[in-house]
Parts: C-alpha cells; sequence; structure tokens
C-alpha cells in the first residue's frame, strides 16, 4: 500500500547532500520496487520510493564536495526516497543540470537515456546498417532507441502492442513496426530483415513476446533482457530449431549494474552527452501528467494505464 507521511526534513550526514525535490518521476522499476518485486534494492518495508528526479541542492553535510546550495541536480536515488518533498543522496551521486534544460527533462535524464546510450553503443554497440529489434518501443525509453539508432545509422524494427503505436513511431523515424496480435514475431521479422534474421534486439517485455524476439535472432545473434513488463518467462528450450543450431545470447541489461563500474572520466563522458542528446530532442522524455505527491495513488494508476502519454512526474510543489 502506498500512503504519504509527515517527517521531520532529513539532515544530511557525511559526504551527503540534500535536495528539494522539484519533478521525479513514476517509473517502471519505481513500480517493481514498491510491489516488493524489484531485485536490484532491497525494500525493508515501510521504505520510501523514488529512484529518480531533479532538485535543488538544499544543504550539504561535512565533506561533501563542491557543489552549491541552490544548484539544481539530477538526483539518482539508488535506495529510493526521491517521493519526498526532500531527498538525503551521497553528494558524488548528484548531476549538476545545465540552466537551458527543463525540469521535465531534467526529472528523467538518467534512468532511460543513459540505459539507451548503453544498451545501444556500448554492451550491444550495434554496427551501421544493422538492424535492432526492440519490443515495447512505444515506451519513453523504446522512442528514445528509434531516435538515437536513427542517429547512429542502425534501423530498428520495433515490436508494439497497440495498432494506434504505429503510425506514431514511424513518425519518430522507426524503420518498421510490427504489431505482436499479427502474427508470431520471428516471422513478420523475418519477412523485413531476411530469413536470417536480426543480430539484435533489446527487450523489457519477456513472456511470449520475448520467446518470440529470440526465436527471430540470427544464428549468432544476442538479445538484452532488460524489463519484465508482463512478468512472464522468456522460453528459449522449447524449440530445437533454435536452441540446437548457432550460438544465439540472452543476457540481462540493468543500469544498475554497468554504471557504477564506469571509471569517473567515462562516467562524465556520458552524462555530457546525456545532456547533449536530451537538448537535442534525441533522448528527449515526452512528458505526461503531473500530481502532487498526495495524489500518489492516481499517479500510479495513470502510469500503469494502457496507451498513456508521456511520463508522469511527481511534483512536490504541485
Ligand atoms: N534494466 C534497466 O536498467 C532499465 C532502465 C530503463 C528502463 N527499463 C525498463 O524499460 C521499460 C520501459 O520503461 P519506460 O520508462 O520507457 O516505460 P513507459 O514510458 O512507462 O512505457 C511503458 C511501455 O510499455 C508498454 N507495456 C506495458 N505493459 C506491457 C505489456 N504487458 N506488454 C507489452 N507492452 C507493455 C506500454 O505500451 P502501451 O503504449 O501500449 O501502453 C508502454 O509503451 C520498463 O520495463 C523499464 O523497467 C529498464
Amino acid at each position: 500500500m502506498l500512503t504519504l507521511e509527515e517527517r521531520p526534513v532529513p539532515e544530511p550526514g557525511q559526504g551527503e547532500a540534500r535536495v528539494r525535490m522539484l519533478a521525479t518521476p513514476v517509473n517502471p522499476s519505481d513500480l517493481l520496487f514498491v510491489r516488493g518485486l524489484y531485485s536490484g534494492v532491497e525494500a525493508r518495508f515501510p521504505a520510501p520510493a523514488g529512484f529518480e528526479g531533479v532538485g535543488v541542492v538544499d544543504a550539504l553535510g561535512p565533506g561533501a564536495g563542491n557543489l552549491a546550495p541552490g544548484q539544481r541536480v539530477s538526483v539518482v536515488n539508488g535506495q529510493g526516497g526521491n517521493w519526498a518533498d526532500y531527498a538525503v543522496v551521497p553528494a558524488g551521486d548528484l548531476i549538476p543540470v545545465a540552466a537551458d534544460v527543463p525540469d521535465e527533462q531534467a526529472a528523467s535524464m538518467v534512468v532511460n537515456p543513459a540505459s539507451a546510450v548503453l544498451m545501444l553503443r556500448h554492451v550491444l554497440a550495434v554496427p551501421r546498417g544493422q538492424w535492432l529489434l526492440q519490443s515495447a518501443a512505444g515506451s519513453q525509453i523504446g522512442r528514445m532507441m528509434i531516435r538515437l539508432a536513427q542517429r547512429d545509422g542502425v534501423r530498428t524494427i520495433n515490436v508494439v502492442r497497440r495498432r494506434e503505436s504505429v503510425a506514431e513511431l514511424q513518425a519518430l523515424g522507426a524503420d518498421a513496426v510490427i504489431v505482436a496480435a499479427d502474427g508470431p514475431i520471428d516471422e513478420q521479422v523475418r519477412e523485413i530483415a531476411g530469413p536470417e534474421g536480426v543480430r539484435y534486439a533489446v527487450d523489457p517485455v519477456a513472456g511470449a513476446t520475448g520467446t518470440q524476439m529470440f526465436k527471430a535472432l540470427h544464428e549468432e545473434g544476442r538479445m538484452l533482457v532488460y524489463g519484465s513488463l508482463t512478468g512472464e518467462p522468456i522460453l528459449v528450450g522449447d524449440d530445437p530449431r533454435y536452441t540446437l543450431a548457432g550460438r544465439r545470447v540472452v543476457e540481462v541489461f540493468w543500469l544498475g549494474y554497468w554504471l557504477p563500474r564506469l571509471d569517473r572520466a567515462a562516467r562524465d563522458k556520458l552524462t555530457a552527452a546525456l545532456a547533449d542528446l536530451v537538448r537535442e530532442g534525441v533522448l528527449e522524455t515526452e512528458p505526461g501528467r503531473r500530481y502532487p505527491l498526495a495524489d500518489i495513488t492516481s499517479a500510479v494508476t495513470q502510469a500503469e494505464s494502457t496507451g498513456k502519454q508521456g511520463k508522469v512526474l511527481l511534483t512536490p510543489e504541485a
């Protein structure tokens, strides 16, 4: 159960900063966390929620570094707690935000944008001219992948569950859009990419969609599974045509694994690239409805609705 509680304003400890939150998204990972289904962070309920957001540095603990009170920052809170008026986090985790980036972009500037860049450019490192197959393509990160792939000369095949998404994604630059209900995804993909299938795929849906995407892989294809929107398993062993030939790879992608493994220089380079790509619109987040913290139940209901437009934001001062 989600409830709003009054608590004393938290004090920052050694190396920590207190941030007054301006806007914080309701992301699928938050929804898994509040249900006790997020394996990345162990929840001991009652627990504060909210992993991402933007705010203003409000107070600094001893040894908190060079940040100045009043500085606007992007806040990735690995322990959760950004769905609040104030959050206390390690100062080193805060990313200063340039004045020309609006709050609604800065609020979602890390989780989806960094995952899109790391999956496409670093983990899969998809070469120009190749096909990338993705599911839940109408999601905010799916839209980022379409624009980033187009910029990098990668062609995308995009799987959606609603026919209404097709024209929208074509307008964004999708090379092909297929509706899952129109027939086995692997058959639809081979008609577009050729009989050998695709070498690269990313799937946050799992279940029947992930299973059919696995079957759309080239014999040396690789698929990153980065979500579980259906909560159902992917079957890789049910058809020997795909498991007794080739060397297809299914691999987990989790930003919480990759980000801490970047050294300081690589992290700075990534955050600079994210800021540029957000400004250029490539990694833009479409703003959705805004809710005050007190209306958390409506915010979550909206975030989980089928066909919602944009990213739902909690705005503590709304
Ligand atoms: N592993 C990581 O580090 C990482 C990082 C970032 C994001 N993610 C994952 O990426 C996914 C998308 O995140 P987001 O913030 O972009 O989400 P979002 O904007 O809220 O969009 C969710 C999308 O998923 C689709 N969807 C929801 N349930 C579905 C189902 N059962 N079957 C098929 N499609 C379904 C929706 O389709 P409709 O448009 O038809 O409603 C919508 O397009 C989430 O699973 C999230 O956890 C993972």
